[in-house]
């Protein structure tokens, strides 16, 4: 009896929770399971689909973030030439959660993993980043080449490749160079405060810690300017 009893007990208090992560599932915002979707996106298609769920509008068409870099908003990314692998893994990053930005979240949520695949493989075919000709600091080119070993900052050239153009087969590291020099600027910053956290092992937190205002500006300023 007893054993009856608790066994029909177990299996009422554990049903529902073994039952959870299947409705959990049935929910997740990505319905298309990874294996089914193309290695490669189109970017036929995804110039379409960057038109019709907005990214446009503050990425630009040409994905060099055209008509808002000089006023307030000019934070957005530029999203020419980079890599689609690492730009697959931000849109996954904001639309979980692992990587914060109000109207990002929104936006990820809101397309699908193939649909990224066919707007990243879009994006990436623009011809890429074109810095804007300001001037290029002394101390930022320093930073990035040969990094500061008394302070614990890694050269960035190791990973971002020369002038910041990404080395290829690094499909997750991203392109920096002749992006826009408020984006880079906030992005140091928010790796520094934590508000960014989600490079792969804490790289970039780590190489950020040391870093002044003054190492941010000088690095945004000679990034961007490339
Ligand atoms: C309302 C303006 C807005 C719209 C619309 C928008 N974005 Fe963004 N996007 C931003 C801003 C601002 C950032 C920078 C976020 C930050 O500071 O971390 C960003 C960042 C990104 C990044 C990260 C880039 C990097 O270098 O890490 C990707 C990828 C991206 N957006 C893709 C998209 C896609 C794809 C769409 C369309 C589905 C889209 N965005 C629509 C404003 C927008
Ligand atoms: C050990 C390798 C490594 C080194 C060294 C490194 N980075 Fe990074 N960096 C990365 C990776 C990987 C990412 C992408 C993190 C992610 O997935 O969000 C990144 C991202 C960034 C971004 C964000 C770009 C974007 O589009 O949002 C900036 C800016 C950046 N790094 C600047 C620097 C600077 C400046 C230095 C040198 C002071 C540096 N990095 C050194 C690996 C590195």
């Amino acid at each position: 009896m007893k054993t009856l009893f608790y066994s029909a007990l177990m299996s009422a208090c554990l049903l529902p929770v073994m039952a959870a992560p299947a409705v959990g599932k049935a929910r997740a915002v990505d319905p298309v399971p990874a294996k089914a979707l193309p290695a490669k996106g189109d970017p036929a298609l995804g110039r379409e689909k960057a038109d019709s769920e907005r990214c446009v509008e503050c990425h630009g068409v040409d994905g060099n973030g055209a008509g808002h870099s000089n006023g307030p908003e000019g934070k957005f990314a530029k999203l020419a030439g980079q890599h689609p692998a690492y730009l697959l893994k931000q849109i996954r990053d904001f639309r979980s959660g692992a990587r914060a930005h109000d109207q990002m979240q929104i936006m990820a949520r809101s397309v699908s993993d193939e649909d990224v695949r066919d707007i990243a493989a879009y994006f990436a075919n623009q011809s890429g980043m074109k810095g804007q000709d300001g001037e290029r600091h002394a101390l930022g080119k320093s930073l990035f080449e040969s990094g500061d070993s008394a302070r614990g900052i890694a050269a960035c050239i190791g990973c971002h490749g020369a002038l910041g153009k990404g080395v290829a087969g690094s499909t997750l590291t991203p392109v920096i160079g002749g992006q826009e020099w408020r984006y880079l600027d906030k992005q140091l910053r928010d790796w520094r405060s934590g508000e960014r956290r989600n490079s792969p092992d804490g790289a970039m937190s780590q190489i950020t810690k040391t870093l002044s205002d003054a190492d941010i500006e000088a690095l945004a300023n000679y990034l961007s300017g490339i």
